[in-house]
């Protein structure tokens, strides 16, 4: 479950202090655009760090790491690859040919280091990358992908779209990544919303997040968090009606039935299925009202 997965820069103290202790499903070490081209050096040396001191926290840590094949993305390999982090995320992915460039490096790197190969998570930020996107889900499971992520303020420039609260101009690309993603099993998370401050809009652009079908979203500051877990969480309501689902089709009067009548709506086996996959999948703790 990711609903709510934050960026907290390896370079800020501050924020890497602050990080274990939020209520965040996910974190992203980043060694990327969050840091100056001068805070390279300090933000792996921080990014090491939090790896080894928070072995025992059971969220995942990712970290994501330089773009483009370049030499800061060698050095971010090298020195995060054999550090156990559960995903290693990729930046402005335009082909697969660059996740298989990144995936022997990391080899490389975990070969001396001698621990489990990381998941590779790939951002798609670039007209290429769209483009790409059937051979990238594709072929990338060959590779470790596992999850999706739209990289919506690349996207927004690259494409030249005005900015909207709507997001109209980017809504086509972001309905792409979530049916590659649903395509080949990979989790799809939703772009950052850079108001951070505007907490009633960034819970609106989560619930569209959630309609378009994204798992969860990505995040910039820490009172972002609660409004993705609600945006993403299971509801109370709907637990009730999965669970009503589930009761109505163990009932005898309904066995071998396809579609049934509840409270006037119909009801398929496929929304059964969605029921209980729904009911397995949630921890008391995490349900929102
Ligand atoms: N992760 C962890 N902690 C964070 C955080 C983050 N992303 N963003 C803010 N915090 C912490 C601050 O350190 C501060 O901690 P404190 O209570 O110990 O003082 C607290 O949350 C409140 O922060 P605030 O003062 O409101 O914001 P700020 O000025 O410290 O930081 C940003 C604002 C935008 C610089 C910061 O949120 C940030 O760097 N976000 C991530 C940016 C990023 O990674 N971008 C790349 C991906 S799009
Ligand atoms: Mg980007």
């Amino acid at each position: 479950m990711l609903r709510s997965v934050l960026f907290v820069p390896a370079a800020n103290e501050k924020a890497l202090a602050k990080a274990p202790s939020l209520a965040a499903d996910g974190l992203i070490l980043d060694l990327e655009d969050a840091l100056a081209p001068t805070q390279k050096q300090q933000g792996r040396a921080g990014a090491i760090r939090f790896l080894r001191e928070t072995r025992a926290l059971k969220t995942p840590i990712v970290v994501r790491i330089n773009a483009d094949r370049s030499s800061e993305q060698s050095a971010d390999i090298q020195a995060i690859a054999g550090e156990g982090p559960t995903a290693i995320l990729v930046p402005k992915v335009q082909s697969i040919d660059d996740l298989h460039h990144v995936y022997q490096q990391i080899l490389a790197a975990r070969t001396r280091a001698q621990r489990t190969i990381p998941a590779l998570w790939a951002m798609i930020e670039t007209p290429l990358g769209v483009l790409n996107l059937t051979s990238i889900a594709q072929n990338g499971r060959a590779f470790g992908l596992s999850c999706f992520i739209a990289g919506t303020n690349d996207l927004a420039v690259e494409l030249q779209c005005s900015p909207s609260a709507s997001r109209i101009g980017l809504l086509s690309v972001l309905s792409q990544i979530v049916v590659h993603g649903r395509a080949y099993e990979l989790v799809v998370l939703d772009g950052v919303y850079n108001d951070f401050s505007d907490e009633a809009g960034c819970a609106a652009q989560a619930k569209q997040g959630k309609a378009l079908g994204f798992d969860g979203k990505t995040l910039i500051h820490p009172n972002q968090i609660p409004l993705a877990n609600q945006a993403f969480g299971p509801s109370l309501t709907q637990i009730k009606h999965a669970k009503k689902i589930i009761a109505a089709y163990k009932l005898k009067k309904n066995a071998g039935k396809g579609a049934i009548n509840i409270d006037g709506q119909m009801v398929e086996r496929l929304h059964f299925e969605a029921a209980k996959r729904l009911i397995a999948h949630t921890k008391l703790e995490t349900m929102t009202p």
